[in-house]
């Protein structure tokens, strides 16, 4: 299982190393990836490492952006774009997101792309449509990448969606994308992985407030064991 742990916007530098000292003591057969805050990635040694974002354009007259090419420069070998935090208060289109994601792949970073309906398109039943407008950049992109479900809905909210309602989803994602993995995202923790870990098609999770807890991150973790 691929478990990318999403930092967001948390922890200062004290207590960062704290929190790295206390991962690198997880036991796990899975693989973690750890995306923190741009400026806690310098102090990441022996854990697989993801940004949270990356620079749409190359280096250049670019002001607080990080191009593909530094974060490959910090060995970051992956990278979430297209976060619907990012996609809502940075107001990100699908356009720009797919400037991002093909300037990781020229830079070997592998990119997890976010997707994900609102509670609204859930609802009036759109929210296929809005998840084929979101899969539809990678219609010419020949790399593999990873492609993270995350329900805004359930995103920090404790509500995850049904099973029938995640294999419904994660069917339609591998149809379109069938090389890819697909990592499930919105408030999965230890209440609630015994049930998920029941949909075979799920290959990993990504993980907000969880991520923020190595002893409640490693409970999950030896669940998925
Ligand atoms: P939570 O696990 O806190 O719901 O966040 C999920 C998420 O947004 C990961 O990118």
């Amino acid at each position: 299982m691929i478990v990318a742990l999403n930092n967001k916007s948390n922890l200062s530098k004290e207590e960062f190393i704290n929190y790295v000292e206390e991962l690198k003591k997880i036991n796990t057969n899975s693989t973690l990836i750890l995306c923190p805050t741009f400026i806690n990635i310098g102090l990441v040694d022996g854990i697989l490492l993801g940004s949270q974002n990356v620079s749409k354009f190359d280096d250049g007259a670019y002001t607080g952006e990080i191009s593909a090419k530094d974060l490959k420069s910090y060995n970051v070998k992956y990278s979430i774009v297209g976060h619907s935090e990012r996609r809502n208060y940075q107001k990100e289109t699908n356009e720009d997101i797919k400037l991002k994601l093909i300037k990781l792949i020229e830079n070997d970073i592998t990119p997890i792309l976010c997707i994900g309906e609102s509670k609204e398109e859930r609802d009036n039943n759109t929210y296929k449509e809005v998840l084929k407008e979101e899969l539809s950049i990678l219609d010419d992109i020949e790399k593999d990448i990873i492609i993270a479900y995350e329900p805004i809905w359930s995103i920090g909210t404790g509500i995850i969606p049904t099973n029938e309602e995640i294999i419904e989803v994660f069917n339609l994602i591998k149809s379109i994308c069938p090389n890819d993995k697909v990592l499930y995202g919105g408030s999965a923790n230890n209440d609630n992985i015994d049930t998920l870990k029941q949909i075979d098609l799920i290959d990993g999770y990504l993980l907000g407030g969880l991520s923020l807890k190595p002893d409640k991150l490693e409970e999950f973790l030896n669940k998925l064991n």
